[in-house]
């Protein structure tokens, strides 16, 4: 069949491959459910991420990222001041207090699947960390309730940008949300900042994975050695939550709604 193409490349998904999508999605959303699940003190992110390839294979379903751009690993796991790309290893614990965000794709039918969350280990987390991870819950969700069709993409980044800095948080410009279908990642790009009223008018059937950084400090980022690992350029704490949804004719459908 004939692809329909909308504005600047973005393609428009059919009903059945929003269901496609959200079979991707819904994989992701279980197997992060189980990943919070096991996120105690003690266990290292290797463990998070066999945990997280074995319950992808159970389902069917093939990691998304292992291989991207010779990404070593099923899972993002990034710690503390690591805002995203962290590679999980056995090299360490995971502490009581540390801020954690587990970051999954899969591909499950040709249809992709992409989201992420972020949590306190524990319940010894401090009051910085906490209201963090809130607001950039909170800021995910603004941009959310802007995703429907005849609002434009630009009406989205500014409202996750002005709830990110409104609480006096960085919101991250490095790395930015996308379009996602048959690949992990399409166009358009969907930035967690810029001026609403701008950018492509948004329409039903156009799938998009927002998912806003949020840093404590500045927003600036530093990549590490390992050529992957994104942390804070100043030291300070980050967090990330991502959705995949898609514009439809009433209110955003969240594919990868329920781990959250
Ligand atoms: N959610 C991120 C993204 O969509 C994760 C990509 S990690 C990579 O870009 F390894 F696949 F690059
Ligand atoms: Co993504």
């Amino acid at each position: 069949m004939k692809k329909i193409k909308g504005r600047r490349g973005i393609i428009l998904k059919a009903p059945w491959e929003i269901e496609k999508l959200r079979a991707a999605n819904q994989i992701v959303a279980e197997i992060l459910s189980e990943l919070k699940q096991h996120l105690h003190p003690g266990v290292t992110s290797g463990d998070l991420d066999r945990i997280a390839e074995e319950r992808i294979a159970a389902r069917g379903a093939v990691p998304a990222f292992k291989g991207y751009h010779g990404y070593p690993c099923t899972t993002c796991i990034s710690v503390n001041n690591e805002i995203v790309h962290g590679i999980p290893s056995d090299n360490g614990f995971i502490e009581e207090g540390d801020l954690v965000s587990i970051d999954l794709g899969v591909v499950f039918d040709g249809y992709f699947g992409d989201a992420a969350f972020s949590a306190i280990v524990g319940d010894k987390g401090s009051d910085l960390a906490k209201r963090l991870l809130s607001v950039t819950k909170e800021a995910l969700y603004k941009g959310i309730a802007k995703a429907k069709r005849k609002n434009r993409l630009g009406d989205i980044s500014s409202a996750v940008q002005r709830y990110v800095e409104s609480h006096g948080f960085g919101i991250v410009r490095k790395f930015v949300g996308h379009g996602i279908g048959k690949a992990l990642h399409e166009p358009p790009e969907v930035p967690n900042f810029g001026k609403a009223h701008t950018g492509p008018v948004l329409k039903s059937g156009m799938v998009l994975a927002i998912e806003p950084m949020v840093t404590a400090g500045h927003y600036d980022v530093k990549v590490m050695d390992d050529g992957w690992t994104a942390v804070t350029a100043d030291g300070s704490l980050a967090a990330h939550f991502e959705h995949t949804i898609a514009i439809t004719d009433k209110k955003a459908d969240i594919l990868s709604d329920g781990f959250m």
